[in-house]
């Protein structure tokens, strides 16, 4: 009908709106009478109230099948990354560069190996086990206090002479240092579906000039990471793991000289030889000793 009026002045134009806002005749208030208007604004509180309790349900859905015990996404990280105390980072790379004859250059090396050590001692693994078998410690259940599962202890005497106790200076006066070679947790990683536990070998990257190649003392003495320390179960799960450590005495680095040396893990399941990741399954490091 609006259509056929060829014209309407400014005055009909108001006329309508204010008839659209309120029609006396019907009762409209902007076409609709109050009670559709109470009908339709019930109907969407009740829509609100249904989209509500859906998305309530389906958060409370997903809240109920998470495990709080185990990361629901674990990246694509299936081998373990490789860490060095003590870590001295250089330009690029892990650089420990000392004098011998200058106690200063190497008391801050041997400060961080005891206190990394600080985790390792008896008084803090105190509630662990003492894990002799070499086989997988798998736990099914909750067994140990406060609902956790139980680690085994490793404690720093295992690291025997490059344990801080027998010499507190880790080797590096008579320039035979001590480094620790650790392993990070991945949870529920099995480094092997054998018996052979993953084992640490230190080389020079290339063997320096006339050179013999590189002797290391490991302890624990075998170089292995028991497998009694695998799987690990997560933080939660088992609040007092400490991973298991492997040190490594280089008895024989030529002084004045910079060398570089990889230790890596070797293990059915540990891959070393990542380009994107330095740090997977190995870790690689500058060392000179000065005298
Ligand atoms: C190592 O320290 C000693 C004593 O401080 C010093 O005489 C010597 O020159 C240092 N060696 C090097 C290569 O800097
Ligand atoms: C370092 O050497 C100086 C001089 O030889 C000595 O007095 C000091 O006790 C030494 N410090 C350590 C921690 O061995
Ligand atoms: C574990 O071994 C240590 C040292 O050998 C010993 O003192 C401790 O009593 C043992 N603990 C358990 C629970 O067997
Ligand atoms: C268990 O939890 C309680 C309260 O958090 C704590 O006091 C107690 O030391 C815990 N027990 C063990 C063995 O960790
Ligand atoms: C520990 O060091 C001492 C003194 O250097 C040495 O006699 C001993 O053979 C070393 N022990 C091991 C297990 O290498
Ligand atoms: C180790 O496990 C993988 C997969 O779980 C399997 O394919 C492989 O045959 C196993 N190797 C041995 C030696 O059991
Ligand atoms: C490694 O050495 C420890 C003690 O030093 C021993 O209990 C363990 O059986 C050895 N493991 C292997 C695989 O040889």
């Amino acid at each position: 009908m609006a259509a056929l009026q060829e014209k309407k002045t400014c005055s009909q134009r108001m006329e309508e709106f204010q008839r659209y806002c309120w029609n006396p005749d019907t009762g409209q208030m902007l076409g609709r009478t109050p009670f559709r208007w109470v009908l339709i604004s019930l109907y969407y509180v009740g829509f609100y109230v249904v989209m509500t309790g859906l998305f309530a349900l389906s958060i409370y859905t997903l809240m109920w099948t998470l495990d709080p015990y185990t990361p629901d996404y674990q990246d694509q990280l299936k081998s373990p990354g490789v860490t060095l105390r003590p870590d001295v980072y250089g330009e690029k790379s892990l650089e420990i560069f000392y004098n011998v004859s200058d106690n200063k250059t190497w008391t801050d090396l041997t400060y961080t190996l005891h206190k990394f050590l600080e985790d390792y001692s008896p008084a803090v693994q105190e509630a662990n086990k003492n894990c002799s078998s070499e086989k997988y410690y798998f736990q099914e259940s909750f067994e140990a206090p406060n609902h956790t599962k139980f680690s085994c202890k490793f404690t720093a005497d295992m690291l025997q002479n490059c344990s801080g106790l027998t010499d507190p200076n880790f080797g590096f006066e008579e320039g035979k240092p001590c480094f620790i070679i650790k392993m990070n947790r991945i949870v529920k990683f099995l480094p092997s579906n054998s018996t052979v536990p993953p084992k640490v070998d230190c080389t020079f990257l290339e063997d320096p000039k006339d050179t013999p190649p590189l002797e290391v003392a490991y302890y624990p003495l075998n170089a292995t990471f028991s497998l009694h320390y695998f799987p690990y179960y997560g933080k939660k799960a088992q609040p007092q793991y400490r991973n298991p450590l492997v040190a490594a005495k280089f008895l024989n680095v030529p002084k004045n000289t910079e060398v570089t040396i990889v230790c890596r893990i070797l293990a059915e399941h540990v891959t070393f030889d990542n380009p994107h990741d330095p740090y997977e399954g190995k870790v690689e490091f500058k060392l000179k000793i000065q005298k």
